[in-house]
């Protein structure tokens, strides 16, 4: 199998990852909960995983970062957390659906989705015209899943910081793959999962809060304090995490942070950067392939979406499945809006998306196998 489907999840992960999550199971108890040797300990690697995400996104205080079991729910908390009734919010045509579906769901809620055009980029003058005196806040990726086009977060941190607004920030794509900078950027809210860019297990997640920023908790109940208050406790961490964390997933989150930092993420990108834009003039200039998003942008992840002639999307990644064995993912990536700017809404795309961990020679097997592909088109 040639695994070329890191944006859904890497499933390509340094052995340190897993072993972690065994060790943590045969090594840890319940976080926050008690004071025994196996809960302290457990308690011990969930700071430390706290610590390495904070570090890693250029959070400001480890006990900010709190842990989800995924970026949708990050993304809900913040989300539901932050706007209410009678806010006007600005978005872009990027979003995923973990961002898209939350907005669309708060009742009385003034939605503002910024166009893309047909290489998926946005105008960032847009934000400045959708301006309205209720406007409260800034959602936005900071890659797309479906081209890998990023965007410019500083600017956006800018104009949400001239104009008094949260700007909260789905890093689904990014997180230990780009640089975040939290702080830099001046993002109230980071939304990031673990078993994408940070090579950790699914089932892990979180959100970094700003220390300026109070949001209402999405779910409310043990919190291992204060448990004769009829109140969830405020103070974060545990104001934004109740019940039993993941210990043994954060276990392998932090393992797969500590491989990042020793690694070196930028070395990490520009291997995967390497192979994507190999691939990319390995099929580019092929007859009936027509590339989505900013190829050539020099800002933006290991992402390349696809067609073939007329053929369906999904049809295209069967086959490459069944007859190559390639790993990618079509249809529509739960990126709507962005596929409608793409034009690709009836049949999707077929995604490659690239890991450090995969090599030049399957890279050159894709290509090969696109390149098979071209030659049959119609119908394949
Ligand atoms: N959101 C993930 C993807 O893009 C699962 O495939």
């Amino acid at each position: 199998m040639i695994y070329l489907d890191a944006a859904a999840t890497s499933f390509l992960k340094p052995p340190c990852v897993a072993q972690a999550v065994v060790d943590a199971m045969h090594t840890v108890g319940s976080p926050g909960r008690g004071a025994h040797p196996l809960t302290l300990a457990a308690s011990r690697t969930v700071w430390a995983c706290r610590e390495a995400v904070a570090e890693l996104l250029g959070a400001t205080d480890p006990a900010r970062v709190c842990f989800t079991p995924n970026s949708t729910v990050a993304l809900n908390t913040a989300i539901c957390g932050l706007y209410g009734p009678g806010d006007h919010v600005i978005t872009t045509a990027l979003e995923h659906n973990s961002v898209l579906r939350p907005l669309y769901r708060l009742e009385g809620l003034e939605l503002t989705i910024l166009p893309a055009d047909e290489m998926g980029n946005i105008d960032y003058g847009d934000f400045a015209r959708a301006l309205r005196p209720n406007t409260r806040g800034v959602v936005c990726t900071h890659a797309s899943n479906v081209t890998g086009n990023t965007l410019d977060l500083k600017c956006i941190g800018n104009f949400c910081r001239a104009h008094g607004l949260t700007f909260v920030v789905d890093a689904s794509q990014s997180a230990g793959v780009l640089d975040v900078n939290q702080q830099a950027v001046g993002a109230s809210v980071v939304c990031f999962t673990g078993h994408k860019g940070l090579l950790g297990p699914q089932g892990t997640g979180g959100l970094s809060v700003a220390p300026d920023v109070t949001l209402r908790p999405l779910v409310v109940g043990g919190s291992g304090v204060h448990s004769y208050d009829r109140r969830h406790p405020q103070d974060l961490p545990e104001g934004l995490e109740a019940g039993t964390l993941n210990a043994h997933g954060l276990a392998g989150l932090l393992a797969g942070i500590t491989y990042i930092q020793e690694q070196g993420r930028e070395n990490l990108y520009r291997q995967e950067m390497e192979l994507a834009r190999a691939f990319v003039e390995g099929v580019r200039s092929l007859p009936g392939v027509t590339l989505y998003g900013d190829v050539d942008a020099p800002h933006r992840t290991a992402v390349v979406s696809l067609n073939l002639g007329e053929e369906d999307a999904g049809a295209v990644a069967d086959v490459l499945a069944q007859e190559f064995g390639i790993c990618t993912r079509a249809g529509a990536h739960c990126a709507p809006l962005i596929h409608e700017a793409l034009g690709t809404s009836a049949r999707g795309a077929v995604r490659f998306s690239f890991s450090h961990l995969n090599t030049p020679q399957e890279v050159a097997q894709a290509v090969a196998a696109v390149s098979e592909l071209t030659r049959r088109l119609s119908p394949i």
